[in-house]
């Protein structure tokens, strides 16, 4: 039944109106694979580089999963591996990844008085928002509108993400325009310090 909704909500185009749509249980059917990369639960990634995926957001995943599966968001790394899901499967695996929290890393100390300030108020002078505006002040994200969580990310990741935007490399996402804009404006010391700041943030 749950299913079925979902489908249907699907099929007018407002997937973003089915928040918690995912089954969690039936996600985990699919979940094994993962755990080779992101680590047990997607909370503990094999490399820096790679992403935590725990607690990341349900609706942020489910259109990550979504643009991975068509190619529009290339990750060589996971080729192949999503073909056979369809929607439903990619919000159960979304569901299931969202169930626990994304645990907290440790940021060094250099730079971080610059990666707060900027985290918070953004650059007045650059043009750049402030992340807290939309990635919420304590990096939990904002669920209903898919902003991914970045608190405890790993500093690695966001510095690549952030230069995969930057580039213009990273664009496939119904949302990705938003980040390409923002990260267009930010110097790569800018992109260190608030990657590292984001690292301990919570
Ligand atoms: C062989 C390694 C590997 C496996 C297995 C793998 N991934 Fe990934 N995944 C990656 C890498 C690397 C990235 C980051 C790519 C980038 O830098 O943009 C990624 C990115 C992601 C993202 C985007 C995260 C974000 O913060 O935007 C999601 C979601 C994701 N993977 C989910 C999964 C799920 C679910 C599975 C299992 C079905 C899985 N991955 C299996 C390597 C892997
Ligand atoms: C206007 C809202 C908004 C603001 C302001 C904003 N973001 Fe984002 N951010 C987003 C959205 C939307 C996405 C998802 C984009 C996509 O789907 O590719 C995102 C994605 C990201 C990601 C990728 C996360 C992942 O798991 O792959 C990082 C890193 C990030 N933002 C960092 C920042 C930083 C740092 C700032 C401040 C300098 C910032 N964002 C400001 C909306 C925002």
């Amino acid at each position: 039944m749950k299913k079925l909704i979902a489908g249907v909500v699907l099929g007018l185009g407002l997937s973003m109106t089915a928040y918690g749509a995912g089954d969690p249980e039936a996600g985990e059917a699919n979940a094994g694979v993962c755990a080779g990369c992101h680590g047990q639960n997607g909370a503990a990634p094999v490399m820096g580089v790679y992403p935590k995926i725990a607690g990341l957001g349900e609706n942020y995943q489910f259109q990550q999963l979504r643009a991975i599966r068509d190619g529009n968001r290339e990750v060589p790394e996971m080729t192949g591996l999503l073909n056979n899901m369809s929607d439903q499967d990619l919000r159960d695996l979304a569901a299931y990844f969202d169930q626990t929290e994304m645990p907290v890393g440790q940021a060094s100390p250099d730079g971080l008085d610059q990666g707060r300030s900027l985290y918070k108020g953004g650059n007045l002078a650059s043009g750049v928002a402030a992340c807290a505006a939309c990635h919420s002040p304590e990096g939990k994200g904002n669920e209903p509108a898919a902003y991914p969580h970045l608190g405890g990310q790993n500093a690695e990741y966001v510095i690549k993400a952030l230069n995969d935007y930057r580039s213009g490399e990273r664009d496939g996402a119904p949302q990705s325009q938003i980040m390409i804009d923002i990260a267009s404006k930010l110097s790569d010391a800018e992109i260190e310090a608030v990657a590292n700041y984001i690292s301990g943030l919570n």
